[in-house]
């Protein structure tokens, strides 16, 4: 048996447990708002969890208290943990040579603006744990640095995490990895927004990537912990930057492409783990 941890069923919670019931793959749905978890005993969870909360500290004490319990969760705490955190991610992409935009973390509003003037405007600003493009800006001068970091004060510990702008064809890239293989991707193009997250509305197209690229995505799944994320990616004039990575990747325009593919490679990944 699967544990299947949620704490709201949207289009990909639906067709994950729809696909596990038709390849009678049993699970038990864990609703993560209404269980608590004992951290001093056991708790009443399989020894598998797939956990895909939408809260992302949800995911994150899912994964380290039933990985305490030696509970396999996918994904795992490591995976939660570092990608949760855009400082995190950035900071591992680079030391394991994975070509990621140039950033900086600033840790007072003052110092984020001179760090700004370095970085050149425009510059990204980005909230470090956020998804769906949410408070992803693109300041291009002081006065906008200002208004922002200003902002940001209020709401985000004051951590200003800043990266250069990376010209771009109006798409970027979007990976989806299962078990450490690419299990799809394709282009996002954004009609309304500079950003390219499918929340904002856009469309998706095959991408067609070389095998160069590939290699890229495949080294960047293995960095971490077998299991499903996205990796968001950006053509630049020096090749693809990696510059996101998913712990609870959406995979509804994708599918619009690529069928049941993702859903099987998701199933057949349980599989196997029910088999060992
Ligand atoms: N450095 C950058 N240069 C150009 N566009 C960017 C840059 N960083 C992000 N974007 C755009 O903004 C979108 C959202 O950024 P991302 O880092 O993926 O944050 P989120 O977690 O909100 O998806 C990206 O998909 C991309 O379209
Ligand atoms: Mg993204």
């Amino acid at each position: 048996m699967v544990s299947f941890v949620y704490d709201i069923i949207n289009w990909e919670e639906k067709q994950l447990i729809k696909k596990f019931k038709d390849e009678n793959l049993k699970i038990n749905l864990i609703d993560a708002k209404n269980n608590e978890l004992n951290l001093t005993g056991k708790n009443n969870i399989d020894n598998i969890a797939f956990i895909r909360c939408l809260s992302h500290k949800r995911s994150l004490y899912y994964s380290y208290v039933l990985e305490s319990q030696n509970i396999n969760a996918i994904n795992s705490y490591n995976i939660f943990n570092t990608t949760g955190n855009k400082v995190f991610t950035s900071a591992y992409l680079h030391k394991n040579k994975i070509p990621t935009p140039e950033t900086y973390v600033s840790f007072s509003k003052d110092n984020a603006i001179e760090t700004s003037n370095k970085i050149g405007y425009p510059v990204v600003f980005k909230p470090v744990s956020g998804s769906w493009g949410r408070m992803v800006s693109l300041i291009k001068d002081n006065n906008f640095a200002e208004t922002i970091f200003s902002m940001n004060d209020m709401i985000n510990d004051k951590i200003y995490y800043l990266q250069k702008y990376n010209e771009r064809p109006p798409r970027d890239i979007r990976a989806i990895i299962v078990n450490h293989e690419i299990s799809a991707i394709i282009y996002r193009y954004s009609y309304k927004s500079w950003k390219t997250n499918l929340y904002l509305g856009g469309k998706v197209e095959k991408a067609n990537l070389d095998d160069n690229d590939k290699e890229l995505l495949i080294k960047t799944g293995e960095l971490f912990d077998p299991g499903i994320i996205g990796i968001d990616a950006m053509e630049s004039d020096n090749g693809l930057l990696i510059h996101e990575v998913n712990s609870r990747v959406e995979f509804r325009g994708a599918s619009k492409i690529y069928g049941n593919k993702i859903i099987e490679d998701i199933a057949n990944f349980f599989k196997d783990l029910l088999k060992n």
